[in-house]
């Protein structure tokens, strides 16, 4: 089967989903799936062969023209972080031309990849998060509004973005402004957050043989202030998997997060992150597209037990075009 390793993307994460493709496309099972890494970059979309030559997609069916052959897919292994994968663009786009792709449909997509919608769904259901104050580009911003809502210290982030592009942990009134021009920059709406003080997890779920399975649980030290780009990606974090959690949170976590996954109907894969306050764990966000990364937690996770990347790759597909 051809397989189109969907990679790249439009926003600050383009180069985060070019790593984690490129794991897809070490670890694929080559005997079973004939791999194209295609990169969707904001001015062309075009498969990248072996010696890094650029050949075009045709958009109009997502086929490519090599030595004269038409080659068409089976399915779309989407790890696009950000607009357009993560945000149920592509996921509408292959939906129309009739290509299935590995990511959660585009309802979902769109819904989670907007933190406030997100959080506004969940609400009703009863699922625990911070106190969030949102705007819009050219809203009035009354900073003393936002800080008798949200207190001190808190968070600003963009609403729609990924890997902490535009998050700004804000400890003083005089930080609160630059914060908000910060995340700004990375998206027209905005989410302040107050600050969750306990212990951050994060919880992989994922549709695996057809059961929808929580995986064991990873609890994020960060060195810096938060999560942030730098502890991600750069190596200030330790990312603890299995977390060590008293096994009754551990539980609590567990179905925290699956209930989440089925509230929202997610499929494919899942990465949502929660922080424990008062004992009890709070919803921060969902990642539709988690990092794929040589240094990502999903891949962490499921090796802890027993499920290889290649075996987590093939299980996707499978899942995705069945
Ligand atoms: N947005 C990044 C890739 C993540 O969630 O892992
Ligand atoms: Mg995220």
């Amino acid at each position: 089967r051809n397989v189109a390793i969907l990679m790249g993307g439009y926003s600050s994460e383009y180069e985060i989903s070019i790593q984690s493709g490129n794991v897809v496309h070490k670890h694929i099972d080559k005997n079973r799936y004939q791999p194209f890494r295609i990169v969707i970059s904001k001015d062309e979309w075009y498969y990248l062969d072996d010696d890094d030559k650029k050949h075009p997609v045709d958009k109009n069916d997502f086929s490519l023209l090599l030595d004269g052959q038409k080659i068409t897919f089976d399915v779309g292994f989407n790890i696009v972080h950000g607009t357009p994968g993560e945000d149920g663009l592509l996921q509408a786009y292959f939906e129309l031309i009739g290509i299935p792709q590995t990511a959660c449909d585009f309802y979902q997509a769109a819904l989670t990849f907007n933190k406030r919608d997100c959080i506004s769904t969940l609400k009703p259901y009863g699922i625990p998060t911070a106190i969030n104050y949102f705007l819009n580009k050219g809203d009035a911003i009354n900073a003393k509004d936002i800080l008798n809502t949200v207190g001190l210290p808190c968070f600003v982030k963009a609403n729609k973005a990924g890997s902490s592009y535009g998050v700004s942990k804000v400890k003083s009134e005089d930080e609160l402004l630059p914060a908000i021009e910060v995340a700004y920059k990375e998206d027209d709406e905005i989410i302040i957050e107050s600050f969750l003080s306990g212990t951050e997890v994060s919880v992989g779920v994922i549709t695996y043989k057809g059961e929808d399975l929580v995986l064991p649980i990873t609890e994020i030290v960060s060195e810096n202030e938060f999560f942030d780009y730098e502890a991600k990606y750069l190596g200030k974090s330790q990312e603890i998997t299995p977390a060590r959690l008293p096994k009754e949170d551990e539980e609590k976590v567990r179905v925290l997060a699956l209930k989440i996954y089925q509230i929202l109907k997610m499929k494919g894969f899942s990465r949502s992150e929660y922080i424990f306050h008062e004992g009890e764990p709070y919803f921060v966000e969902m990642n539709t597209n988690p990092g794929f990364t040589e240094a990502s937690i999903l891949p962490q996770q499921a090796a802890a037990i027993g499920i290889s990347i290649q075996e987590l790759i093939t299980n996707t597909i499978e899942e995705a075009i069945q």
